[in-house]
């Protein structure tokens, strides 16, 4: 067995947050430990071989080759140990029912968990109360109060919870939807996405006239141009990184169920979408970890990540039945479709250990075949677990119904992995990297560690090109771009996020989602410089690849993104 090696970073992370506490908070467990805990608790649900699965989950974890969200680190074992990251909760248009939601919202981030919701059945601002005989405040007011609450309850003491709210183009008060993060300090709490639909995206293409409508009635209450809500939407996003877009019709296309209802929203970082209180857990395969080296020559293999995936929709299979369910409505919706998200992190780190450049069509096609193979497997694996344990009871009704029997209604999402990754010493999700060397700071303010990318520093002495000189530049720009000497080739291997055109960020993230039943997290990042029309370019072209989603962040435009950077910075 391979010994666990941690980075301090990822101990420190693991110490703050992870390791379980004795009552008077002083950490009781080891990393190895915790993952002891993690795998016996989650082999627990096995009816035979038991031990066999504990060891194999065991050493996937500690191995770091897999890792499941952090709510399964962190609660798995523990008495009403809820191990979910992603849930989605309905908000409809009443006063209980939203302070309902918001209630069952807190307890969701208590547990470590995100929450994901559309306030678009909500009448708009000034629309009559029938009780009160006064006027509503609208939407995006009970998404400030949702934001308050949010503020105040730490996910397990240990975090901030994190929501995604959403709100449909034709909604009568979308512009002040759009509009609401602009003044940098509302809604801090919220990844904020304007529901789109393919009605909106063709009048905009032809500039027609859209109608807003009351949600209540169905009736347009008021018109104006597509293309100006387009440029309100692609404008703000410049200035401040939201709104970002969901393409519902895309998502409901690919809806596994559309007989369960329609969906309407995703979870915060938006890899899954889920129906009303459905709830989903995920876990990521470290492909920094899935190669075979040939002296210094990499090559992805294929053999570790199809037994690796095999064992990850087991484990991820698992967790439903050993999780603890909050409300009824949840064990309910979430038993009956038994989705799951297996995804991926260390693919930048993948494609430098094999000398591909990320912004490459040679990366976006080993994207696609790397991605086909983990679906193929995946399914494969949901499969033979149907054969074993009985299909998703909702299978009858699904799309899957009857040609292919299955275990889960999804098997994958790529998310994030703002921790475990860090946790696990790769780079995060598709991402590439932003920088060569950075800081990773704790999340709870701790110190901080300046340190040039392993992988990096291991390629670039193996290729001789390794010297003091470059290593202090790497340590003060994060870049090798302008170093003399370097030829432009070798650059091109080390290119970092802001190096990297829009065009090749849309393009893994279409690569990923198409073999990606669920959806793919992923940030496109635009230089400092890039225009309004740019963003415009990027979120057009996003609802052109069939995307599910698109959030862009365009450098220096807001101080952290709600998620992936607050993990971390
Ligand atoms: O790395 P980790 O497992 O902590 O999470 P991630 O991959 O960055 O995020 C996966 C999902 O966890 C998000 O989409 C949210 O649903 C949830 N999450 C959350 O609720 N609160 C956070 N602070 C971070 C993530």
């Amino acid at each position: 067995m391979v010994r666990l090696s941690l980075t301090p970073n990822a101990l420190q992370i693991l110490e703050e947050r992870y390791l379980l506490r004795d009552p008077d908070g002083k950490v009781m467990e080891t990393p190895e430990e915790m993952f002891r805990r993690v795998s016996e608790w989650i082999a627990g649900t096995e009816r035979n071989n038991r031990e066999y699965w504990e060891a194999r989950f065991f050493r996937m974890m500690n191995n770091l080759e897999f890792l499941p969200n952090s709510p399964t680190l962190m609660n798995a074992g523990l008495p009403g140990g809820q191990l979910s990251a992603c849930f989605v909760l309905p908000v409809e248009d009443s006063l209980d029912a939203i302070f309902t939601s918001l209630k069952n919202a807190a307890l969701i981030h208590q547990s470590g968990g995100g929450t994901g919701y559309n306030f678009s059945r909500l009448r708009p601002k000034g629309a009559l109360v029938s009780t009160s005989k006064g006027f509503s405040s609208g939407p995006v007011a009970f998404m400030k109060i949702y934001d308050a609450a949010t503020e105040h309850v730490k996910q397990g003491g240990k975090r901030r919870g994190a929501n995604m709210g959403i709100l449909n183009v034709d909604h009568p008060d979308i512009e002040e939807f759009i509009s609401v993060k602009t003044d940098r300090v509302s809604l801090r709490n919220f990844n904020i996405s304007v529901g789109i639909t393919d009605r909106f995206m063709a009048a905009v293409e032809k500039d027609l006239s859209w109608g807003l409508k009351d949600p209540r009635t169905g009736r347009a209450v008021r018109n104006i141009p597509a293309k100006k809500l387009w440029d309100q939407i692609t404008g703000t996003a410049w200035a401040t990184g939201d709104p970002g877009l969901i393409f519902l019709d895309s998502i409901n296309r690919d809806n596994p169920t559309p007989g369960l209802g329609e969906i309407r929203s995703t979870n915060p970082c938006g890899e899954v979408p889920l129906l009303d209180y459905e709830s989903c857990n995920l876990g990521s395969v470290n492909l920094s970890k899935m190669v075979t080296a040939h002296g210094g020559n990499y090559e992805i293999d294929f053999n570790r990540l199809a037994e690796t995936v095999h064992a990850a929709i087991r484990f991820l299979d698992n967790v439903i039945h050993a999780n603890h369910y909050l409300l009824p409505q949840i064990k309910s919706i979430s038993l009956k479709n038994r989705k799951i998200g297996l995804g991926l992190m260390g693919w930048a780190e993948l494609l430098m250990l094999m000398e591909i450049p990320y912004a490459s069509t040679g990366a976006v096609k080993l994207a696609e075949k790397l991605m086909a193979f983990v679906r193929k497997e995946s399914y494969k694996a949901s499969a033979s677990l149907a054969e074993e344990r009985g299909c998703f009871p909702s299978w009858t009704e699904s799309r899957f119904y009857p040609d292919q029997k299955m275990r889960n209604a999804t098997c994958n999402s790529i998310a994030p992995t703002g921790t475990i990754s860090v946790i696990a010493d790769t780079s995060y999700s598709i991402e590439p990297l932003y920088a060569l060397a950075y800081r990773r700071v704790g999340i709870l303010g701790g110190k901080s560690q300046q340190e040039l990318n392993k992988v990096f520093k291991t390629k670039i002495s193996r290729m001789g090109y390794w010297s003091e000189h470059l290593e202090n530049t790497v340590l003060q720009t994060g870049s090798i771009q302008k170093i003399q000497g370097i030829p432009e080739q070798v650059k091109n291997i080390f290119k970092t996020s802001l190096d990297i055109p829009w065009e090749f960020h849309l393009q893994h993230q279409r690569a990923f989602q198409t073999f990606t039943d669920n959806s793919v997290s992923k940030t496109i990042n635009l230089p400092a410089e890039a225009g309004a029309g740019d963003i415009s370019d990027v979120y057009m072209t996003a609802w052109k690849y069939g995307l599910k989603g698109i959030t862009i962040y365009r450098d220096g435009s807001k101080e952290k993104q709600v998620l992936q950077r607050c993990n971390v910075s």
